[in-house]
């Protein structure tokens, strides 16, 4: 899986290159290649935004030095390798672990950072990149989001985690994660629930289940709506309400 992403700030992307994903790219697991959108600019001065045409707060970068930078990012791709390109707005659609799971399935992801008050439409026309935002609030930019969908998507790249890792965890199916001890067995007189210790590997994994359910059920009740639940599930929510 190779990354390219296409920003104003390289600098920005250097946290993205330690602890986990660090290590997958010693191991050619994953390769993340920053562009320098203002490498691209023609300009003496270096310049890569302007004002916008009819008036209004800030400052728009520029729609040549984006093309040319996304251009030069294209020549570098394998013309058969499967490409998803994305553009970083709070206009786009808002990210989830199903939208996570599919970018996960393409060789190569083209990531697409704004900043200011945006990019030159005509440009975004034209590279016609899928638009996602991280949530509903406000950042300066792109590079942050960017970041959030390099580390959600690069655990599905395989031997990047442990494979369990994507099959039991929150949200992969829409169910909240249960709560987890190790030692000491007593800490602040707090004991481990007796269930873990008992070495019952069935009365463990329905511990478990019921915990996750109660977990989703208190703190974020409409994943429910969209969980795989079984009879035992049902009945077992049934009886909290
Ligand atoms: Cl993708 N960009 C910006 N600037 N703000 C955001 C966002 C993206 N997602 C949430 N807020």
């Amino acid at each position: 899986m190779k990354f390219d992403v296409l920003t104003l700030f390289p600098e920005m992307f250097e946290p993205i290159k330690q602890s986990i994903l660090g290590k997958a790219i010693e191991n050619n697991l994953l390769e993340i290649d920053i562009t320098n959108i203002r490498d691209f600019s023609t300009d003496k001065h270096l310049k890569v935004d302007d004002t916008p045409y009819g008036g209004g707060a800030g400052m728009l970068i520029k729609p040549d030095v984006v093309y040319d930078a996304y251009n030069h990012v294209l020549q570098g791709i394998n013309k058969t390798a499967k490409i998803k390109k994305i553009y970083l707005t709070p206009q786009g659609k808002k990210l989830n672990q199903a939208m996570v799971k599919e970018f996960a399935s393409f060789d190569n992801i083209i990531l697409l950072c704004g900043h200011y008050e945006g990019i030159d439409q005509r440009v975004i026309d034209i590279i016609d990149p899928e638009e996602v935002s991280i949530g509903d609030y406000v950042l300066t930019g792109g590079e942050i989001p960017a970041m959030v969908l390099i580390d959600s998507i690069a655990r599905y790249v395989p031997n990047v985690i442990k494979e369990e890792s994507t099959q039991e965890e929150s949200f992969s199916n829409n169910l909240l994660e249960y709560p987890q001890y190790t030692r000491p067995e007593i800490f602040m007189d707090m004991k481990v629930p007796e269930v873990l210790l008992s070495g019952h590997h069935k009365n463990i994994e329905l511990w478990r289940r019921e915990q996750s359910l109660l977990n989703t059920y208190y703190k974020r009740p409409e994943l429910l709506e969209n969980a795989n639940l079984t009879e035992e599930d049902k009945k077992f929510l049934e009886k909290l309400k």
